[in-house]
């Protein structure tokens, strides 16, 4: 058993509190390798923004729990290398058992999604409530976050074929019985680089999809509902057309991308929500620039002069998030 304080790692209590009262949002990135976790420590860092390292059941299959575990230990010494200690949380996305939820915390992940949002309300309430008592029992407080509401879209382990929105009603009844420090919500984000099917949007003059707008009213809804409560939205990535652009200019296909504006993003992180979960973006990038130097350097095969490009894109989107999309950016 590992506490995530062993690692220098911190759990989201604190953080949420003060971005609720400073109407900002908390990165939560996802990551894999160790690309990425270096991307996203040094916009970070740069940015001095406090951040949420995310781990899904595809990356602990992928890159192995331990070996993500000790990426972040490494990611507290890199922030420090770098110059800036920042608050960093090991987050587990998308938990859907308590068993891997208890594995993570043994391992030493200071904070655990459990996502019962796809069973019965009934049987979401006593899951989640048997995470949270566990993860609030160990000596280091570890904090959980529940869902209420299905995202439509599609991952490798997470999908739902239709979305339902969160019901504002249910909302009290699950906070108080389960003991969640946070609730992620549904409000018409959905995972992935598709988040809407064209039928669903508008074109602008260039043809370029207009998704319709996050619902708002829900949101204030809960809001009213669970004052000060900390909320999460997942699927938030906003699918950069100039992603898209270049990844199809050097031969993909990726026809019908559509993401959440930045500026929907912006007004929500002003609100209650204080965490904001981003994977397909930094997908995004990091392949658009692979796929550049592929195309225009095509006697180049060491690693290195591929992922080094896409880890410095992958940077300066992160940063750019933190400063003019989440508002983290100087708060750590
Ligand atoms: O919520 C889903 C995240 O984007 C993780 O995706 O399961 O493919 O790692 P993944
Ligand atoms: P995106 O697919 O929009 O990046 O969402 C990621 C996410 O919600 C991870 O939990
Ligand atoms: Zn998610």
């Amino acid at each position: 058993m590992t506490s995530y304080k062993e690692l220098g790692l911190v759990n989201t209590k604190d953080l949420f509190k003060k971005a609720i009262s400073g109407g900002y949002a908390l990165p939560a990135y996802n990551f894999n390798n160790m690309e990425q976790m270096q991307a996203i420590i040094q916009a970070c860092v740069e940015t001095k923004s406090p951040v949420i390292l995310q781990v899904s059941a595809g990356a602990r299959k992928y890159a192995n729990q331990n070996i993500l575990k000790n990426m972040a230990r490494g990611a507290v010494e890199y922030a420090h290398e770098l110059g800036y200690d920042i608050p960093i949380v090991l987050h587990l996305d998308h938990g859907d058992s308590f068993e891997i939820c208890k594995d993570c915390i043994e391992t030493g992940f200071s904070s655990v999604m459990i996502d019962g949002s796809h069973l019965p309300y009934d049987e979401n309430v006593a899951l989640t409530k048997k995470v949270c008592e566990h993860a609030h029992s160990q000596k280091d407080y570890v904090t959980v976050e529940g869902e209420l509401g299905v995202l439509a879209g599609v991952e490798d382990d997470v999908s739902a074929e239709h979305s339902h929105y969160t019901q504002p009603s249910e909302v009290i009844d699950f906070v108080n019985k389960t003991k969640v420090d946070s609730l992620a919500i549904s409000i018409g984000t959905s995972h992935g680089r598709a988040k809407f099917k064209p039928e669903q949007c508008t074109r602008d003059a260039n043809g370029i999809l207009i998704p319709p707008p996050l619902r708002f009213d829900i949101l204030e809804e809960i809001e009213k509902q669970i004052p000060g409560f900390p909320i999460v939205l997942h699927g938030s990535s906003s699918v950069p057309i100039e992603y898209v652009h270049i990844i199809e200019k050097f031969g993909g296909k990726l026809s019908d991308s559509v993401g959440i504006p930045e500026e929907q993003l912006r007004k929500a992180a002003k609100s209650a929500v204080c965490k904001i979960n981003i994977d397909s973006d930094g997908r995004l990038a990091m392949t658009a620039m692979i796929r550049k130097v592929f195309s225009e350097k095509p006697d180049e095969f060491d690693p290195r002069k591929y992922l080094g490009p896409a880890r410095d894109e992958l940077k300066k989107l992160y940063s750019h998030k933190n400063k003019n999309v989440l508002g983290s950016a100087g708060q750590a």
